[in-house]
């Protein structure tokens, strides 16, 4: 549901940005990445005005001065004192002139240049802000950043590294919060403004006098009509719907008092994994996958190990598969280290040039631009890389699966996807062909089968968030240079299994890039037998 509810947020400016065909710049690191070399091309040109600007003004400055220097003590019937006057207004006068022509001249000309530089080059618009400002109210949900230090551009890690903390050069004031806040209000996320205009009240305290961004007067009426409306919200519809969300309980302390809102009637969370999920459960899994928590009993987790295997491919007897068994039913597994430092860096070299928003199937079988895949991706098939090392990898992922992957039929080229500020995707199934019968591409799919099993390589570590996780598997699986999450999509009958329903975590620090194969189903027939019962599954490697 909140998938939903961020999903309505910026899919109307997200199309409208797509439907020009220019790219957004926060779905992705690497754009934002080129975005700031931009800047400073920018910034250069108008360092080099400033300094001319500084010089003319100079001229004027002494213009200025000599002729006040001259009222305050001296009088005009002195010889010297008309001489200089008369000096003034013609000799120095000229070089004021031409000065002050120099300088705006100096500032068409920069505005020219500017504007010619960005004419070339797209420049953030107003949907960017908001996708980042989105961004941010997500992050603070979902990793439940703490409001006092995240306004002040201080948060800590999740994962399962040591915890560092990440502290921005610039924090965000006053009026940035009241921004974000008017946001989240607009967007039904009463909880989150509440807590954004709260921010905002303690930061304009913060801020020294002269330079408060945005004044008390401005905030707190919007902050106390915002309470009113979360309570009574709360009080008639209940904490969370299509398009609204608060707190559990009311702010107002009388109406928090009630019975209904007393701890033994408010839901607590117990997991519930291996089975159909309501929306909102299934977010509320999600969530907690994505800050860590374990959500399997010891037992089922017990049942997890690590082996090597070559798999009974030649190719893997020298190097064996480093596998870690992640869960067992589906079977999900982290193949560690299977993709070299140099082969990384040569994916992302790839498909850098080629990024481009990404779409994402709808119910109609078209594919749109979403919030609900917030990331930038680039299809390579192996023969556009002239260096052969996209054919080398697909033989590694043959040989790791230990299916056909060497032609179209058998499986997809390479996809790589690189995620932004926030970046993220929702919960969904990697095979489709149940729900969407007849899409663009049906004819093919009917042929190709489904996508029976996901090989994907995780191109960067993330320092913090960025997980993939399984809501209804209950599994975390921590981004890893280098490394393979692989699973089964479908049973050895073909049959696709939901509980391998995914997502991909917000990034909340770092640069998250990944490559997936998809591997379908009806060219394995000869390597994959149907399995002895309707409910086998594959558990390999
Ligand atoms: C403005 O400056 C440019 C380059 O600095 C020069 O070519 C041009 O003649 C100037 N124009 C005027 C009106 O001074
Ligand atoms: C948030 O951070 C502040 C300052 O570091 C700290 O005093 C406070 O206890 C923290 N709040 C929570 C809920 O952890």
């Amino acid at each position: 549901m909140w998938s939903a509810l961020y999903g309505a947020l910026v899919v109307a400016a997200v199309t409208a940005v797509c439907g020009g065909y220019s790219e957004d710049f926060f779905s992705s690191t690497s754009r934002l990445e080129q975005l700031v070399g931009q800047e400073e091309v920018v910034v250069d040109k108008l360092e080099r005005y400033l300094e001319e600007a500084y010089h003319s003004l100079e001229t004027v400055r002494s213009y200025v001065t000599s002729f006040r220097e001259m009222r305050a003590g001296s009088s005009i019937h002195h010889p010297v004192e008309a001489f200089l006057m008369l000096r003034r207004l013609t000799v120095d006068w000229d070089i004021v002139e031409d000065d002050l022509r120099r300088q705006a001249n100096q500032t068409q000309e920069t505005l020219r240049s500017i504007g010619g530089f960005r004419a070339d080059r797209p420049f953030p618009e107003a949907d960017d802000l908001h996708g980042a400002a989105v961004a941010l109210i997500r992050l603070q949900d979902t990793y439940q950043l703490n409001m006092t230090q995240l306004p002040r551009g201080h948060i800590a890690s999740f994962g399962p590294e040591p915890a560092a903390e990440f502290q921005s050069a610039q924090e965000l004031t006053a009026r940035d919060c009241l921004f974000i806040g008017r946001h989240a209000f607009s967007r039904g996320l009463y909880d989150a403004a509440i807590e954004w205009f709260e921010a905002a009240l303690w930061r304009t305290e913060e801020e020294p006098e002269g330079a408060v961004t945005a004044t008390r007067d401005e905030i707190e009426p919007l902050l106390t009509s915002t309470i009113k409306l979360h309570d009574s919200v709360l009080e008639e519809q209940g904490p969370r719907g299509e398009d609204w969300r608060t707190n559990p309980v009311p702010i107002d302390r009388r109406l928090a008092e009630q019975e209904r809102y007393q701890p033994p009637r408010l839901a607590v969370f117990r997991p519930r994994l291996h089975q159909p999920q309501a929306e909102a459960e299934e977010e509320e899994h999600y969530q907690r996958l994505c800050r860590g928590e374990r959500l399997r009993s010891p037992a089922e987790e017990a049942d997890l190990s690590c082996h090597l295997t070559s798999n009974d491919s030649p190719l893997l007897l020298l190097s064996p598969l480093r596998v870690e068994v992640l869960s067992r039913q589906p079977y999900i597994v982290m193949l560690h280290q299977l993709v070299t430092e140099t082969e990384v860096s040569q994916f992302q070299e790839l498909a850098g040039p080629r990024l481009a928003t990404s779409r994402h199937r709808h119910p109609d079988g078209e594919f749109v631009a979403s919030m609900s895949r917030i990331s930038k991706n680039a299809w390579i098939p192996d023969d556009e890389d002239p260096t052969g090392m996209l054919a080398r990898v697909t033989r590694r992922v043959a040989a790791s699966s230990g299916l056909k992957c060497d032609n179209d039929m058998a499986a997809e080229a390479f996809q790589v996807a690189n995620y932004g500020i926030g970046g993220l995707y929702v919960t969904h199934t990697d095979h489709h062909m149940a729900e969407v019968p007849r899409g663009p591409h049906a004819h093919w799919e009917t042929m190709i089968g489904d996508r029976l099993a996901t090989w994907m390589v995780y191109l960067s570590d993330v320092p913090a968030g960025g997980a993939t996780v399984f809501p209804r598997a209950g599994v975390t699986v921590w981004p890893e240079r280098g490394s393979v999450a692989f699973w089964w999509n479908l049973n050895a009958a073909g049959k696709g299994d939901d509980d391998t329903r995914h997502a991909a975590c917000p990034v909340l620090h770092g640069s998250k890039w990944v490559s997936n194969k998809w591997i379908h189903y009806n060219e394995q027939f000869r390597t994959k037998p149907c399995g002895l019962t309707p409910d086998a599954i594959h558990q390999t490697p």
